[in-house]
């Protein structure tokens, strides 16, 4: 029973992981408890499309004011809005540090200097803008990859007024991403945190131990319970994509560097 589920995991991973351009691109959720290995899991995607598709734009979301992630990659492209008051903090000096930063004005801006090959760990200032720089993605016209780190604060649950509105149009962009050549993989503690109309375009789900299963979903809650845990070489997870179902194991834990523990914050 374990290698059928072993197989068919291996083959929905390849099929989410090969940019085809008639299936398009993939709107991918990663769920899991605390430390269950989400953001790893998300920087094993990102490496991997690195890999196979070099010549590809790679865009990295980090949250602010906490543990920043993406330095977990050795390498990477830092980028900042001009007039953001972003800066970079090491956390265990508290003094301001200067990596090298590339400055861009708009979205084009944005765009025509990010790298190929490498991921570009961009800064606005403002995490909801991403949706707007989302929604500038579709016209790009090539395959590009966006990975978003605590997806709750781009799409929250239960906003009301032009947040509700601006979350209503996100969702519509994410419905044509497909069409659009664009990867999203995004991943957040509790699914219940991110709004439902963004939810219900999820087209993968990874599961980690300690995620919940969806109500209907195909792979029960059991399963999902009986993960395997393991520190040394990786947890298993599920991968849930086109109405099947299989397991995958992240065996690169993409541990952080405590000698560089660095956060970002909006000044003023
Ligand atoms: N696949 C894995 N299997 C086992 N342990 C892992 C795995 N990936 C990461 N880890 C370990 O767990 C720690 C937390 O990993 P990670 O930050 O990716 O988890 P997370 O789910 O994103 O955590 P958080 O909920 O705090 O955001 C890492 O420092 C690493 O030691
Ligand atoms: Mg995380």
């Amino acid at each position: 029973m374990a290698s059928k589920l072993e197989y068919m995991g291996k083959k929905l991973m390849t099929k989410l992981t090969t940019h085809d351009d008639f299936q398009g691109g993939t709107l991918t959720e990663i769920t899991g408890s605390q430390g269950s290995g989400k953001t790893s899991a998300m920087l094993a995607f990102l490496t991997l499309n690195i890999n196979k598709y070099p010549k590809e734009k790679i865009f990295f979301s980090n949250t602010y004011d906490a543990p920043i992630q993406f330095n977990r990659l050795s390498n990477y492209h830092l980028m900042v809005k001009t007039d953001s008051n972003v800066k970079v903090y090491d956390r265990k000096t508290h003094k301001e540090i200067h990596p090298p930063i590339t400055y861009f004005t708009d979205f084009k801006d944005c765009y025509q200097k990010a790298k190929r090959g490498i991921s570009n760990v961009v800064f606005f200032g403002d995490r909801t803008e991403w949706r707007a720089f989302i929604h500038y993605l579709r016209s790009a016209g090539e395959w590009c990859s966006v990975f978003v780190d605590e997806f709750s604060e781009i799409a929250p649950a239960q906003r009301s007024g032009d947040e509700w509105t601006a979350i209503e149009k996100f969702a519509v962009d994410l419905k044509e991403i497909r069409k659009c050549w664009i990867n999203i993989f995004y991943n957040s503690q509790s699914k219940t945190d991110i709004d439902y109309r963004v939810r219900s375009k999820v087209m993968c789900k990874i599961l980690l131990p300690g995620a919940r299963a969806d109500k209907g979903a195909i792979c029960k809650q059991p399963l999902i319970n009986q993960l395997r845990e393991d520190k040394v070489s990786g947890n298993n997870a599920i991968i849930e994509f086109n109405n099947r179902f299989g397991m995958v194991q992240f065996s690169n834990l993409y541990q952080p560097d405590l000698n560089k523990v660095w956060e970002v914050r909006v000044e003023g």
